[in-house]
């Protein structure tokens, strides 16, 4: 049954799943025998990461930040990090995993700070990637779709909090949108 609120589903569970295995097998490959660390942006990420995560099979360490935006309106550029990563990252290869780059401009901030810690290596891996709306090039390494301009919710991603327990991915009715902002 489809909940409420969604317009139709853009990728199934079993399609993301499929995916998700896909990457983590690319990433593997490309990260054997160096010092992996999946630090994954709060709380969008955390579906996501688990999943590529234990699909990984060489060995990951993991951590988490979370950011907060200035605006509550998306893509102003104003961004800073609410909580910090528990440990450090320097000589560590770090791979960012986000669930969505849209506008870039919170990961181009979270690239550049975590970059002046003097990691080996840093990459990004997202679950989306919207590149209509780029304002900021950032580099995505591991992308799992792109998609289009549609604001998308489940697994991670949330309207007003709502929605991140979906395990498919799916567009957001866009009366609900209209009337609630
Ligand atoms: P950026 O800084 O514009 O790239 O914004 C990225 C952040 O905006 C993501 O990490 C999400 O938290 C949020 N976001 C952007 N598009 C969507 C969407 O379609 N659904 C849910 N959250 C979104
Ligand atoms: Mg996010």
């Amino acid at each position: 049954m489809i909940p409420a609120g969604i317009e139709r589903i853009l990728f199934t569970e079993e399609q993301v799943h499929l995916r998700v295995c896909e990457v983590a097998a690319q990433i593997s490959e490309d990260y054997r025998g160096r010092d992996l660390k999946l630090v994954g942006v709060l709380k969008g990420s955390i579906f996501f990461l688990t999943q590529l995560a234990r699909a990984i099979t060489i060995p990951v360490k993991i951590d988490f930040l979370s950011i907060s935006s200035f605006s509550q309106k998306r893509g102003n550029g104003l961004v800073r990090i609410a909580k910090d990563l528990d440990d450090s990252i320097e000589d560590e290869d770090v791979l960012l995993v986000e669930d969505i780059v849209d506008t870039g401009f919170t990961i181009r901030y979270l690239m550049q700070t975590l970059a002046g810690r003097g990691p080996n290596s840093m990459a990004l891996c997202t679950l989306l990637d919207r590149t209509s709306r780029r304002i900021v090039q950032v580099p995505v390494r591991y992308r799992c779709f792109e998609i289009g301009d549609h604001f998308v919710i489940g697994c991670g991603l949330d309207y007003k909090q709502h929605y991140r327990n979906l395990g498919c991915i799916a567009v957001m009715d866009a009366s609900v949108l209209e009337k609630n902002g």
